[in-house]
Protein backbone atom coordinates (compact mmCIF):
# COMPACT_ATOMS: atom_id res chain seq x y z
CA UNK A 1 0.00 0.00 0.00
CA UNK A 2 2.87 2.09 1.06
CA UNK A 3 4.82 1.15 -2.02
CA UNK A 4 1.84 2.08 -4.05
CA UNK A 5 1.43 5.46 -2.56
CA UNK A 6 5.55 6.23 -3.46
CA UNK A 7 6.35 4.55 -6.49
CA UNK A 8 4.43 6.80 -8.54
CA UNK A 9 5.92 10.01 -7.42
CA UNK A 10 9.32 8.66 -7.59
CA UNK A 11 8.60 8.20 -11.10
CA UNK A 12 7.55 11.82 -11.17
CA UNK A 13 4.06 10.05 -12.92
CA UNK A 14 2.06 13.25 -10.67
CA UNK A 15 1.72 16.12 -12.16
CA UNK A 16 3.89 18.68 -10.18
CA UNK A 17 1.44 21.91 -9.19
CA UNK A 18 3.35 25.06 -9.90
CA UNK A 19 -0.12 26.81 -9.19
CA UNK A 20 -0.33 29.53 -6.52
CA UNK A 21 -1.91 26.83 -3.73
CA UNK A 22 -2.58 23.85 -3.27
CA UNK A 23 1.31 23.29 -4.06
CA UNK A 24 3.45 20.48 -4.80
CA UNK A 25 3.46 18.13 -1.63
CA UNK A 26 6.50 15.86 -0.71
CA UNK A 27 5.90 12.07 -0.61
CA UNK A 28 7.31 12.52 3.09
CA UNK A 29 4.66 14.45 3.99
CA UNK A 30 2.19 12.76 2.11
CA UNK A 31 3.57 9.34 4.30
CA UNK A 32 4.04 11.52 7.83
CA UNK A 33 -0.28 11.76 7.27
CA UNK A 34 -0.86 8.01 7.50
CA UNK A 35 0.36 7.36 10.93
CA UNK A 36 -2.24 5.81 13.37
CA UNK A 37 -5.09 7.97 14.90
CA UNK A 38 -4.74 9.13 18.52
CA UNK A 39 -7.44 10.71 20.62
CA UNK A 40 -7.87 14.38 20.49
CA UNK A 41 -8.16 14.87 24.35
CA UNK A 42 -5.35 12.40 24.87
CA UNK A 43 -1.63 13.80 26.10
CA UNK A 44 -0.40 12.47 22.58
CA UNK A 45 -2.40 14.95 21.30
CA UNK A 46 -1.60 17.91 23.48
CA UNK A 47 2.18 17.52 23.08
CA UNK A 48 1.75 17.52 19.22
CA UNK A 49 -0.64 20.56 19.52
CA UNK A 50 1.21 22.29 21.53
CA UNK A 51 4.26 21.45 20.24
CA UNK A 52 3.21 22.82 16.73
CA UNK A 53 2.07 25.75 18.14
CA UNK A 54 5.88 26.20 20.25
CA UNK A 55 7.14 25.85 16.43
CA UNK A 56 5.03 28.19 14.50
CA UNK A 57 6.10 30.48 17.38
CA UNK A 58 9.60 30.10 17.02
CA UNK A 59 9.30 30.32 13.32
CA UNK A 60 8.01 33.17 12.86
CA UNK A 61 9.21 35.03 16.40
CA UNK A 62 5.99 35.83 17.99
CA UNK A 63 6.59 36.80 21.83
CA UNK A 64 3.88 38.23 22.79
CA UNK A 65 0.90 37.24 20.48
CA UNK A 66 -1.66 34.35 20.39
CA UNK A 67 -1.55 31.47 17.86
CA UNK A 68 -3.65 28.82 16.67
CA UNK A 69 -4.45 26.45 14.19
CA UNK A 70 -7.69 25.36 12.77
CA UNK A 71 -8.95 22.92 11.15
CA UNK A 72 -10.48 25.05 8.49
CA UNK A 73 -9.17 26.72 4.98
CA UNK A 74 -7.91 30.23 5.49
CA UNK A 75 -11.12 31.89 4.33
CA UNK A 76 -12.37 30.97 7.66
CA UNK A 77 -10.56 33.67 9.52
CA UNK A 78 -12.28 36.32 7.35
CA UNK A 79 -15.72 35.18 9.22
CA UNK A 80 -13.66 35.02 12.46
CA UNK A 81 -12.39 38.74 11.60
CA UNK A 82 -15.71 39.80 11.09
CA UNK A 83 -17.68 38.61 14.08
CA UNK A 84 -14.80 38.97 16.85
CA UNK A 85 -12.91 42.35 15.36
CA UNK A 86 -15.37 44.27 13.88
CA UNK A 87 -18.21 46.46 16.49
CA UNK A 88 -19.46 49.54 14.26
CA UNK A 89 -17.64 49.59 10.92
CA UNK A 90 -14.62 48.15 9.38
CA UNK A 91 -12.84 49.57 6.06
CA UNK A 92 -11.62 47.04 3.31
CA UNK A 93 -9.39 47.88 1.21
CA UNK A 94 -9.39 45.72 -2.36
CA UNK A 95 -6.89 45.45 -5.09
CA UNK A 96 -8.16 41.70 -6.68
CA UNK A 97 -10.03 38.87 -6.16
CA UNK A 98 -9.40 37.93 -2.38
CA UNK A 99 -9.27 41.17 -0.83
CA UNK A 100 -12.65 41.33 -2.19
CA UNK A 101 -13.63 38.27 -0.64
CA UNK A 102 -12.98 39.66 2.94
CA UNK A 103 -14.81 42.73 1.88
CA UNK A 104 -17.88 40.40 0.70
CA UNK A 105 -17.52 38.46 3.83
CA UNK A 106 -17.50 41.12 6.30
CA UNK A 107 -20.67 42.00 4.69
CA UNK A 108 -22.23 38.56 5.17
CA UNK A 109 -21.53 38.38 8.73
CA UNK A 110 -24.05 41.39 9.20
CA UNK A 111 -21.48 43.97 9.79
CA UNK A 112 -21.14 47.45 8.25
CA UNK A 113 -18.07 47.56 6.12
CA UNK A 114 -17.00 50.59 2.98
CA UNK A 115 -14.91 49.83 0.39
CA UNK A 116 -11.51 51.20 -0.61
CA UNK A 117 -11.00 50.04 -4.29
CA UNK A 118 -7.51 49.95 -5.99
CA UNK A 119 -7.01 49.21 -9.54
CA UNK A 120 -6.56 45.56 -10.15
CA UNK A 121 -2.34 45.55 -10.62
CA UNK A 122 -1.45 48.50 -7.98
CA UNK A 123 -0.24 48.00 -4.42
CA UNK A 124 -2.01 49.85 -1.92
CA UNK A 125 -0.55 52.43 -0.07
CA UNK A 126 -0.29 53.68 3.64
CA UNK A 127 -1.37 57.06 2.40
CA UNK A 128 -4.59 55.68 0.87
CA UNK A 129 -5.74 53.88 3.49
CA UNK A 130 -4.96 56.99 6.44
CA UNK A 131 -6.94 59.49 4.11
CA UNK A 132 -10.15 56.56 3.66
CA UNK A 133 -9.62 56.17 7.72
CA UNK A 134 -9.82 59.78 8.24
CA UNK A 135 -13.28 59.86 6.20
CA UNK A 136 -15.28 57.93 8.87
CA UNK A 137 -15.58 56.30 12.18
CA UNK A 138 -13.90 52.86 11.42
CA UNK A 139 -12.93 50.15 14.23
CA UNK A 140 -11.28 47.93 11.84
CA UNK A 141 -9.36 47.77 8.46
CA UNK A 142 -8.36 44.92 6.06
CA UNK A 143 -5.82 43.88 3.77
CA UNK A 144 -4.00 41.58 1.97
CA UNK A 145 -0.42 41.20 2.00
CA UNK A 146 -0.01 39.19 -1.12
CA UNK A 147 -2.83 39.19 -3.85
CA UNK A 148 -3.31 35.87 -5.30
CA UNK A 149 -5.05 37.51 -8.23
CA UNK A 150 -3.07 40.46 -9.55
CA UNK A 151 0.45 38.93 -7.96
CA UNK A 152 0.24 42.52 -5.77
CA UNK A 153 2.71 42.59 -2.62
CA UNK A 154 0.91 44.90 -0.42
CA UNK A 155 3.69 46.89 1.60
CA UNK A 156 2.00 45.80 4.67
CA UNK A 157 4.71 46.75 7.50
CA UNK A 158 4.81 50.16 5.97
CA UNK A 159 1.15 50.27 6.77
CA UNK A 160 1.47 49.32 10.08
CA UNK A 161 3.91 51.61 10.99
CA UNK A 162 2.13 54.44 9.77
CA UNK A 163 -1.84 53.41 10.05
CA UNK A 164 -1.21 52.08 13.60
CA UNK A 165 0.82 54.97 15.02
CA UNK A 166 -2.40 56.92 13.74
CA UNK A 167 -4.90 55.19 14.84
CA UNK A 168 -3.75 52.22 17.32
CA UNK A 169 -6.92 51.20 18.33
CA UNK A 170 -8.49 50.10 14.68
CA UNK A 171 -8.22 46.28 14.24
CA UNK A 172 -6.03 45.83 11.71
CA UNK A 173 -6.49 42.22 9.53
CA UNK A 174 -4.12 40.93 7.32
CA UNK A 175 -5.14 38.16 4.87
CA UNK A 176 -1.47 36.87 4.13
CA UNK A 177 -2.59 32.91 3.15
CA UNK A 178 -0.46 33.08 -0.08
CA UNK A 179 2.74 34.65 1.50
CA UNK A 180 3.15 34.14 5.28
CA UNK A 181 5.73 30.97 5.87
CA UNK A 182 7.40 31.82 1.86
CA UNK A 183 8.05 35.64 2.65
CA UNK A 184 9.52 37.81 5.01
CA UNK A 185 6.41 39.06 6.71
CA UNK A 186 6.34 38.55 10.24
CA UNK A 187 3.30 38.59 12.46
CA UNK A 188 4.12 41.19 15.01
CA UNK A 189 6.26 43.16 13.04
CA UNK A 190 3.34 43.85 10.43
CA UNK A 191 1.71 45.28 13.79
CA UNK A 192 -1.38 43.53 12.99
CA UNK A 193 -4.18 42.43 15.10
CA UNK A 194 -4.62 39.39 12.89
CA UNK A 195 -2.87 37.80 10.69
CA UNK A 196 -3.89 34.52 8.70
CA UNK A 197 -2.47 32.28 6.28
CA UNK A 198 -3.48 28.50 4.39
CA UNK A 199 -1.29 25.59 4.32
CA UNK A 200 -1.94 24.09 1.44
CA UNK A 201 0.58 27.78 0.22
CA UNK A 202 4.17 28.21 1.21
CA UNK A 203 3.75 25.44 3.60
CA UNK A 204 3.38 23.17 0.88
CA UNK A 205 1.00 21.01 2.93
CA UNK A 206 -2.38 19.23 1.66
CA UNK A 207 -5.29 21.68 2.05
CA UNK A 208 -6.96 21.64 5.30
CA UNK A 209 -5.50 23.65 7.78
CA UNK A 210 -4.90 27.04 8.59
CA UNK A 211 -3.34 29.46 11.30
CA UNK A 212 -3.63 33.18 12.29
CA UNK A 213 -1.71 35.06 14.84
CA UNK A 214 -3.86 37.29 17.22
CA UNK A 215 -2.77 40.24 19.06
CA UNK A 216 -3.60 40.69 23.10
CA UNK A 217 -5.60 43.62 21.93
CA UNK A 218 -7.66 41.82 19.32
CA UNK A 219 -8.65 38.94 22.29
CA UNK A 220 -9.79 41.69 24.34
CA UNK A 221 -11.66 43.26 21.89
CA UNK A 222 -13.69 39.91 20.82
CA UNK A 223 -14.46 39.27 24.43
CA UNK A 224 -16.63 42.38 24.75
CA UNK A 225 -18.62 41.58 20.90
CA UNK A 226 -21.56 39.87 20.80
CA UNK A 227 -22.34 36.93 17.60
CA UNK A 228 -18.99 35.43 17.63
CA UNK A 229 -20.56 32.19 16.68
CA UNK A 230 -19.12 28.66 17.70
CA UNK A 231 -16.94 27.30 15.15
CA UNK A 232 -15.63 31.23 14.49
CA UNK A 233 -15.61 32.39 18.79
CA UNK A 234 -12.27 33.30 18.63
CA UNK A 235 -12.66 33.96 22.58
CA UNK A 236 -13.41 30.06 22.60
CA UNK A 237 -10.40 29.01 20.05
CA UNK A 238 -8.10 31.13 22.68
CA UNK A 239 -9.18 30.11 26.13
CA UNK A 240 -10.06 26.39 25.10
CA UNK A 241 -5.91 26.46 23.98
CA UNK A 242 -5.00 28.17 26.93
CA UNK A 243 -6.54 25.79 29.46
CA UNK A 244 -6.06 22.49 27.83
CA UNK A 245 -3.26 23.16 24.86
CA UNK A 246 -6.05 21.77 22.79
CA UNK A 247 -8.53 22.82 20.36
CA UNK A 248 -12.57 22.79 21.31
CA UNK A 249 -13.86 20.74 18.41
CA UNK A 250 -12.29 17.75 16.49
CA UNK A 251 -9.08 19.12 14.34
CA UNK A 252 -7.68 17.36 10.95
CA UNK A 253 -4.93 15.26 13.50
CA UNK A 254 -4.16 13.53 10.01
CA UNK A 255 -2.95 16.71 8.95
CA UNK A 256 -1.38 17.85 11.89
CA UNK A 257 1.38 15.56 11.49
CA UNK A 258 1.85 16.55 8.62
CA UNK A 259 2.54 19.97 9.54
CA UNK A 260 4.51 18.95 12.89
CA UNK A 261 6.94 17.48 10.62
CA UNK A 262 6.91 20.43 7.75
CA UNK A 263 7.66 22.61 10.51
CA UNK A 264 10.85 20.74 11.83
CA UNK A 265 12.10 21.27 8.20
CA UNK A 266 10.91 25.10 7.61
CA UNK A 267 12.97 25.62 11.23
CA UNK A 268 15.84 24.00 9.58
CA UNK A 269 15.91 25.84 6.62
CA UNK A 270 15.44 29.09 8.34
CA UNK A 271 12.69 31.63 8.03
CA UNK A 272 15.04 34.23 6.09
CA UNK A 273 16.92 31.25 4.05
CA UNK A 274 13.23 30.01 2.80
CA UNK A 275 12.16 33.64 2.24
CA UNK A 276 15.67 34.32 0.29
CA UNK A 277 14.60 30.97 -1.93
CA UNK A 278 11.48 32.49 -2.98
CA UNK A 279 12.69 36.14 -3.49
CA UNK A 280 15.67 34.17 -5.73
CA UNK A 281 13.03 32.44 -7.76
CA UNK A 282 10.33 35.45 -8.02
CA UNK A 283 13.39 37.57 -9.44
CA UNK A 284 14.42 34.68 -11.67
CA UNK A 285 11.05 34.57 -13.18
CA UNK A 286 11.21 38.57 -13.66
CA UNK A 287 14.22 38.31 -15.86
CA UNK A 288 12.82 35.55 -17.98
CA UNK A 289 9.59 37.91 -18.63
CA UNK A 290 11.60 40.52 -19.35
CA UNK A 291 13.97 38.84 -21.40
CA UNK A 292 10.77 37.26 -23.54
CA UNK A 293 8.98 40.41 -23.92
CA UNK A 294 6.57 39.95 -21.68
CA UNK A 295 5.39 42.23 -18.81
CA UNK A 296 4.86 40.99 -14.63
CA UNK A 297 1.04 42.40 -14.40
CA UNK A 298 2.02 43.80 -10.49
CA UNK A 299 3.06 47.12 -10.49
CA UNK A 300 6.78 47.61 -9.83
CA UNK A 301 8.29 47.58 -6.96
CA UNK A 302 4.76 45.17 -5.18
CA UNK A 303 5.44 42.19 -7.09
CA UNK A 304 4.94 38.96 -5.16
CA UNK A 305 7.69 36.41 -4.36
CA UNK A 306 5.68 33.80 -4.10
CA UNK A 307 3.47 33.94 -7.26
CA UNK A 308 4.47 35.54 -10.28
CA UNK A 309 1.45 37.08 -12.34
CA UNK A 310 2.59 37.58 -15.95
CA UNK A 311 0.34 39.33 -18.51
CA UNK A 312 -0.02 37.51 -21.59
CA UNK A 313 1.17 40.02 -24.18
CA UNK A 314 2.37 37.14 -26.51
CA UNK A 315 -1.71 36.90 -27.29
CA UNK A 316 -0.64 32.75 -26.81
CA UNK A 317 -3.50 30.51 -25.46
CA UNK A 318 -2.48 29.74 -21.66
CA UNK A 319 -5.01 26.83 -21.41
CA UNK A 320 -3.29 25.38 -24.23
CA UNK A 321 0.01 26.10 -22.90
CA UNK A 322 -1.31 24.15 -19.96
CA UNK A 323 -2.43 21.44 -22.13
CA UNK A 324 0.81 20.98 -23.33
CA UNK A 325 2.65 21.09 -19.78
CA UNK A 326 -0.03 18.15 -18.52
CA UNK A 327 1.33 16.12 -21.23
CA UNK A 328 4.98 17.05 -19.54
CA UNK A 329 3.26 16.17 -15.70
CA UNK A 330 3.51 19.72 -14.85
CA UNK A 331 1.22 22.39 -14.36
CA UNK A 332 0.72 26.26 -14.02
CA UNK A 333 -2.68 28.20 -13.01
CA UNK A 334 -4.51 30.48 -15.55
CA UNK A 335 -5.23 33.98 -14.73
CA UNK A 336 -7.62 34.06 -11.66
CA UNK A 337 -11.30 35.40 -12.42
CA UNK A 338 -11.71 38.46 -15.39
CA UNK A 339 -8.07 38.24 -15.89
CA UNK A 340 -8.44 34.31 -17.43
CA UNK A 341 -6.06 34.76 -20.62
CA UNK A 342 -4.93 37.99 -19.90
CA UNK A 343 -2.51 36.93 -17.47
CA UNK A 344 -0.90 33.47 -16.34
CA UNK A 345 -0.13 32.28 -12.92
CA UNK A 346 3.20 31.11 -11.45
CA UNK A 347 3.10 30.05 -8.45
CA UNK A 348 7.04 29.21 -6.94
CA UNK A 349 6.03 28.55 -3.39
CA UNK A 350 6.72 25.97 -1.09
CA UNK A 351 9.48 23.29 -1.74
CA UNK A 352 10.78 24.46 -5.26
CA UNK A 353 13.89 25.22 -6.18
CA UNK A 354 15.34 28.22 -8.52
CA UNK A 355 16.85 24.60 -10.85
CA UNK A 356 13.44 23.67 -10.78
CA UNK A 357 11.86 26.68 -11.72
CA UNK A 358 14.54 26.78 -14.74
CA UNK A 359 13.49 23.50 -15.76
CA UNK A 360 9.75 24.53 -15.71
CA UNK A 361 10.51 28.19 -17.61
CA UNK A 362 12.57 25.85 -20.30
CA UNK A 363 8.91 23.53 -20.75
CA UNK A 364 7.32 26.68 -21.28
CA UNK A 365 9.91 27.77 -24.09
CA UNK A 366 9.66 24.72 -25.88
CA UNK A 367 6.17 24.77 -26.09
CA UNK A 368 5.79 28.54 -26.92
CA UNK A 369 8.85 28.33 -29.21
CA UNK A 370 9.90 31.17 -27.91
C1 LIG B 1 -4.84 35.83 -0.81
C2 LIG B 1 -5.81 34.72 -0.57
N1 LIG B 1 -6.73 34.90 0.39
C3 LIG B 1 -7.62 33.94 0.69
C4 LIG B 1 -7.66 32.77 -0.01
C5 LIG B 1 -8.64 31.72 0.35
O1 LIG B 1 -7.94 30.75 1.10
P1 LIG B 1 -8.50 29.29 1.30
O2 LIG B 1 -8.73 28.73 -0.05
O3 LIG B 1 -7.40 28.62 2.08
O4 LIG B 1 -9.76 29.42 2.08
C6 LIG B 1 -6.74 32.54 -1.04
C7 LIG B 1 -6.75 31.29 -1.82
O5 LIG B 1 -6.16 31.17 -2.86
C8 LIG B 1 -5.78 33.55 -1.31
O6 LIG B 1 -4.87 33.36 -2.26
Amino acid sequence: MLLQLIRPMKQNKHTRLWNPGPTEVSERILISQSKPMIGHRESTFTDLYKGIIDKLNRFFEITNYHTYVHTASGSIWMDISARNLVRDKALSTTCGSFSERMYQTIGSCGKTVDKMAVEWGKATKPEQILDALSKDKYDAFTVVHNETSTGVRNPTVEIGKQVKKEYPDIMYIIDAVSSLGGDFILPEKNQADLIFASTQKAFALPPGLSMAFISPEAFEKAKTLPGRGQYTDLVALLEYYGKKNQTPSTPAISLLYSLDIQLDAMLAEGHNNIAKRHEDMAKYTRSWVEKHGMKMFAEKGYESITVSIVENTLGKSVADLNKELRKRKLTISNGYSQLKEKTFRIGHMGSWTVSELKELLWHIEEIWQL
